[in-house]
């Protein structure tokens, strides 16, 4: 076995997010999602799934706790349910729903985890959908007051922060292909005024969390990676796959850059602006002073890469990919930081990485996904080949900690560390895990030598 050393202090952590495990969908007071509605709709989702029970974390958030801590896990990464808090978005507070984040929090905090906040992983709440969502001009207002009540519950406990998860993806998906809640598919005019307003929410929930902190708190948000991996590492090529990663195209939902350049560069990308004049939204004279609060760092969700200006389709005949037919590109995750990092110059955290695999309990009772160590391995090379460039990255949160509901594709995808039987919830490590624990404990990623296979590094 050979090992490669992360920096000292490097965070080791796995990801879920609220709608995703929790179910409980209308226990204790929960208002409804527009995730909750949009499993309703016939054909939404694949077989009928929801996310009315999911994994159940709502009741068995212990036992997770407890998986982690055996896991050698240093820091869990998990999403509020905003209409679990506020049912009907704003208004009335739920006390059970603070209560149930508050248990967590203290669970985690006692067995040496450190929790990283995501306010916001798509689960909307449906009063305000109804009331025009992110079309709203109020909707960054709404966020802001929901933020300002959890940041007022938890901030004494919980430093780390991110705002929005994937804004590309809700916004993508959710209202532009219409394959995501709350399944609208609006004209770009519509779409780029969402952007700005999630944009708003994003800086006055930044404002939020530190007019209402009760102890030191680090600012972040959780956007995808839509990273370009160059033809080779000659400096032309390298500087053409960075300018191709953070253009915006005619499509911006998508980009890098149209998120994540207002936030750390207080301005949209002027390609995209040039682009889009007449479909620009109505930008207010404080609009980017709120957006662009100062961050403390870029957590970034990273799961593959496309190649600069390919000259055939991507991915080729035979090129590896995974269950979700994802090609595997672990460069992804040297390039991906590095350009980030060389961008914005903000600390970086690998806020997703990980691969859908076909994975179930042998008649040994065991997960041998060994596809899923193997990614591990390549990836994290590539992660700690950055980090040894001076890539300045402070940690990495597998997706997932266990597997859950994968949105579109209901329980089709399994991604976890931890295998979940959706019959009776009976959670069981995979071999992965096994894997991530020596990682962590460690703190390198472990590669098998010449004469090793993979399981020589398991025993
Ligand atoms: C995302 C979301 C996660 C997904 C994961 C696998 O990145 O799309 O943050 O909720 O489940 O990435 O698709």
């Amino acid at each position: 076995m050979e090992e490669f050393k992360f920096p000292v202090g490097f965070v080791w952590g796995s990801a879920t997010a609220s709608y995703q495990i929790e179910g409980g969908w209308d226990e204790d007071g929960k208002g409804l999602s527009i995730w909750d509605m949009f499993c309703r709709k016939p054909k939404a989702i694949w077989s009928g799934h929801t996310g009315d029970t999911a994994c159940d974390h709502y009741h068995l958030w212990k036992d997770d706790v407890a998986l982690m801590k055996q896991m050698g896990i240093q820091a869990y990464r998990f999403s509020i349910s905003w209409p679990r808090i506020l049912p009907h978005g704003t208004g009335s507070v739920s006390l059970n729903g603070l209560d149930f984040y508050n248990r967590l929090v203290d669970e985690l905090l006692e067995n040496g985890i450190q929790p990283f906040v995501t306010l916001f992983h798509w689960d909307y709440p449906y009063d305000l959908y109804c009331r025009g969502g992110w079309l709203n001009p109020y909707s960054p207002d709404w966020f802001a007051d929901y933020v300002s009540i959890v940041s007022d519950q938890l901030s004494d406990r919980v430093e780390h922060w991110m705002t929005l998860n994937e804004p590309q993806v809700f916004v993508g998906n959710g209202h532009y292909t219409g394959n995501h809640a709350p399944g609208l598919k609006l004209q770009r005019k519509d779409l780029l005024l969402i952007v700005h307003h999630a944009l708003l929410a994003h800086g006055k929930g930044v404002q939020a969390i530190r007019a209402h902190a009760h102890g030191p708190v680090k600012m972040g948000f959780a956007p995808t990676g839509g990273v370009v991996f160059p033809k080779d590492n000659t400096p032309g090529e390298v500087e053409a796959a960075r300018r191709e990663m953070f253009s915006v195209g005619e499509v911006p939902y998508w980009s890098t850059a149209w998120y994540s350049d207002p936030i750390f560069l207080k301005q949209y990308p002027a390609d995209g602006v040039k682009l889009f004049e007449n479909d620009m939204p109505e930008i207010g004279p404080q609009d980017l002073d709120i957006i662009s609060q100062p961050m403390d760092f870029y957590g970034v969700n990273i799961y593959g890469a496309r190649p600069a200006s390919p000259s055939a389709p991507f991915p080729p005949p035979g090129f590896p990919i995974s269950a979700f037919y994802w090609p595997v590109v672990p460069e992804s995750l040297y390039w991906g930081p590095k350009f980030i990092w060389e961008r914005y110059h903000c600390p970086v955290y690998i806020t997703e990485n990980g691969i859908a695999s076909m994975d179930w309990i042998t008649l040994d009772g065991k997960i041998f996904d060994l596809q899923r160590i193997d990614y591990m391995m390549r990836y994290l090379a590539e992660l700690q080949s950055a980090c040894s460039q001076g890539v300045d990255v402070r940690g990495y949160f597998h997706w997932s900690l266990m597997d859950n509901f994968e949105w579109a594709d209901g329980y089709r995808q399994r991604f976890g560390l931890v295998y979940v039987d959706f019959q009776d919830l009976k959670r069981t490590m995979k071999e992965s895990a096994k894997y991530y624990q020596k990682v962590i404990a460690h703190n390198a990623v472990l590669l098998p030598s010449a004469s090793e296979d993979l399981y020589g590094i398991l025993h």
